[in-house]
């Protein structure tokens, strides 16, 4: 192969990722993940791996052992857990209000589970109370929901969920991946069996690994289905009589195993991502997290005010908007992804296009976690303005800077 065969050096253009997520990775984070590598079972690394464990405690407020990684983007922690909590025949409820309640049925009926679903409106959320007449009605054996889910911008509140499932002796699970750290997940307070994330939102990492928590309760029903592959069982090892989970790299089972003092073999461990999740939840908890909620919280009030002033409306119940995301109604007569593109190209800023029912009626536009700065919004704010000027949309010049400015002003006062 001659050297004229070989590709250019990567070399991304910078870009300013106000969409859905991913979102722009924390400096620190990008500096974390370049750390030499270490052997799985180095006991330097097992103490990393023992603090990641400690760090996402407190980033889900909980008190559960069971808190660690799995590899893979943020479904992997999800489908992670379903395959190993469901069997075959078993019920399932999923409130679905957008495109990721579909996932988690998606994936538990490949685990063979019968789900039930209630709906509600794209841009709605549930009345808690609704949730409860579906769990008396269906009795299923988990409930599993969204608590943010980027397809619509709205975030589903949850205080009273776990206390709902617990009552009713059933298994509460949340895909929390677009909302934690952006938003409260007071995990044990809110009585939630197991929750799910990935770093590519409010924690500001890159996709690729995926926290989870989950409690003793769901530990006991793993471990009834306990099964270690033959190569690395340990002399003496009585397999379960639950039915084996039917992944081994999702198997919950082995990777407490791995995670825990006993340090089982299971795959061989995503060092880098390791690195980098640690290093997501170390800067977040420096931070507070109520003072990284209310950044994202205070970013979401600005946003809201720039895109108003500017003549544009937000999409969906405004009381239940995710503060990491916002949704704006597209413009009658403007080509959408023209807009889009001019950003991108013009600007170097990617807002989110949406899928759906939604598809070409909003824009999303994210700030969250690195990205979450004053000045970004203000920027993004001022190139749509100046796009949508382009596409002879009538928007009052400087408007929406303004108006965010002022919104971010009132919290200074
Ligand atoms: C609420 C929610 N759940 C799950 C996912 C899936 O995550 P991933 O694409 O990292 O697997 C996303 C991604 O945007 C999400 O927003």
């Amino acid at each position: 192969m001659s050297s004229g065969d070989v590709f250019d050096e990567l070399n991304p253009s910078p870009r300013l990722m106000m969409g859905p997520g991913p979102v722009n990775v924390d400096p620190r984070v990008l500096k974390a993940m370049s750390m030499p590598l270490l052997g799985q079972f180095d006991p330097e690394f097992t103490t990393y791996m023992n603090e990641v464990m400690a760090l996402y405690r407190r980033v889900f407020q909980t008190r559960n052992q069971w808190t660690f990684l799995i590899d893979g983007t943020a479904r992997a922690a999800i489908e992670t857990f379903l395959v190993s909590i469901l069997e075959p025949g078993d019920k399932v409820l999923v409130p679905v209000f957008g495109r990721f309640g579909y996932l988690l049925i998606e994936i538990a009926e490949r685990c063979g589970a019968k789900v039930e679903l209630i709906e509600t409106e794209w841009g709605q959320i549930f009345d808690p109370q609704k949730i409860e007449d579906a769990v008396k009605r269906v009795k299923p054996k988990l409930l599993a929901i969204c608590q943010g889910d980027t397809s619509t911008t709205v975030a589903q509140p949850l205080k009273e969920i776990g206390s709902i499932c617990s009552r009713f002796d059933v298994i509460s699970f949340v895909d929390a991946t677009a909302s934690i750290v952006g938003m409260d997940l007071p995990v044990d307070e809110w009585k939630l069996d197991a929750v799910a994330v990935g770093l590519q939102k409010c924690l500001a990492g890159p996709p690729g690994i995926a926290p989870i928590t989950f409690n003793d309760r769901v530990a006991s029903i793993i471990n009834l289905r306990k099964h270690i592959e033959l190569g690395i069982r340990p002399k003496g090892f009585e397999s379960a009589t639950g039915r084996t989970i039917a992944s081994n790299y999702f198997d919950l089972g082995m990777l407490m195993d791995y995670w825990s003092e006993s340090r089982l073999n299971h795959h061989t461990e995503a060092t880098s991502m390791l690195y980098a999740a640690r290093e997501c939840a170390r800067i977040v908890l420096k931070e507070g997290l109520k003072e990284c909620s209310e950044r994202h919280a205070d970013a979401s009030r600005a946003m809201v005010a720039g895109l108003e002033a500017m003549g544009l409306s937000i999409f969906g119940d405004k009381k239940h908007k995710m503060p990491n995301v916002t949704g704006c109604y597209i413009p009658e007569g403007v080509n959408s992804e023209q807009v889009r593109m001019d950003l991108l190209q013009d600007f170097g800023i990617e807002i989110g296009t949406s899928f759906g029912p939604l598809h070409g009626k909003i824009w999303r536009i994210g700030a969250m976690g690195y990205n979450c700065q004053k000045h970004n919004i203000l920027i993004c704010l001022n190139a749509l303005e100046t796009t949508l000027r382009q596409h002879r949309v009538s928007v009052s010049s400087g408007a929406a800077v303004d108006a965010a400015i002022a919104e971010y002003r009132k919290k200074s006062r």
